[in-house]
């Protein structure tokens, strides 16, 4: 896995969000895994940015949400189609009939998780997949136990889960107790992974999916078998990882022998005094 210490926040969503231009660089019809939560909002911050300054088009991109809560519908303000629209699709220009976030209403979830993923299959699959951690480790809403072969489906969220959200909620009696959410196997399909983290809150998941064993007790631990994972985390995040001093190394060295294409991505992610370590 390629593990990259950004100094700060903003660096961190600064270079996600100069990854996915590099992919709509090359592939203006690319497909979009999408995450919601604190994390990824600098991304997305930085996405309509660089798309009000027309340095990126999603005219024809297709997007796929990782899960949504049962029981909101799209207008409930703590609903992820509500998240999203808020945070980015509001504000860029991909088309509405491409946009996919997990049905909160549905009542026949089974049937709806089928369609789901045939539909990630008829657009050709997913070409990067935004992913945050959870504090319980988890990706998506795949919560400690869940099979490392799952796929989209309906899951019960976790005391822990419950307890981290009730922040978006006025009571944690209100934080919906199920969600439907891609499985680990969905989410290993995507060819290109980036997880993202921020703060020392999620330090231990971090170590424990980067360098811990690989175990469906922290699902985000199964990004050590897919082939391309890039994780971008802050220094907070990074605090516990054991061989943090290694992965700065193979990121300078990386930016002085990849040339110029490498180097472009980099200067406009990382402030200079980071890459001139
Ligand atoms: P957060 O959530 O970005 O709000 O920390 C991450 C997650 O639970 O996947």
């Amino acid at each position: 896995m390629e593990v990259i210490i950004a100094p700060d926040y903003a660096s961190m969503s600064r270079l996600a969000a100069a990854m996915v231009v590099d992919l709509l660089n090359a592939k203006p019809n690319a497909v979009l895994g999408l995450a919601t939560g604190s994390t990824p909002i600098g991304t997305y911050q930085e996405l309509v940015a660089l798309y009000r300054a027309r340095k990126i088009d999603f005219a024809r991109v297709t997007t796929f949400n990782l899960d949504e809560y049962v029981g909101l519908p799209v207008d409930h303000p703590q609903s992820y189609s509500h998240f999203m629209r808020t945070n980015l699709f509001n504000h860029i220009n991909v088309p509405e009939r491409a946009i996919h976030v997990p049905s909160g209403t549905t009542t026949n979830h089974a049937a709806f998780c089928d369609w789901y993923e045939e539909e990630i299959k008829a657009a050709g699959g997913i070409d990067i997949q935004l992913l945050g951690i959870g504090g319980d480790g988890h990706i998506a809403f795949n919560e400690p136990g869940s099979s490392l072969g799952s796929r989209t489906r309906l899951k019960t969220l976790t005391q822990q889960t419950i307890d981290d959200n009730a922040r978006f909620f006025d009571t944690a009696a209100e934080v919906p107790r199920f969600a439907i959410t891609m499985g680990v196997g969905t989410i290993l399909e995507a060819r290109h992974c980036i997880l993202l983290a921020s703060g020392e809150g999620k330090a231990l998941p971090v170590a424990q999916a980067i360098e811990g064993p690989v175990t469906s007790m922290v699902t985000a631990s199964a990004l050590q078998l897919h082939p391309r994972t890039t994780a971008i985390v802050d220094e907070a995040a990074a605090a516990r990882l054991k061989l943090r001093e290694y992965y700065r190394w193979v990121h300078r060295h990386k930016a002085q022998s990849q040339g110029p294409h490498f180097l472009r991505t980099a200067e406009a992610s990382l402030p200079r005094d980071h890459l001139a370590e």
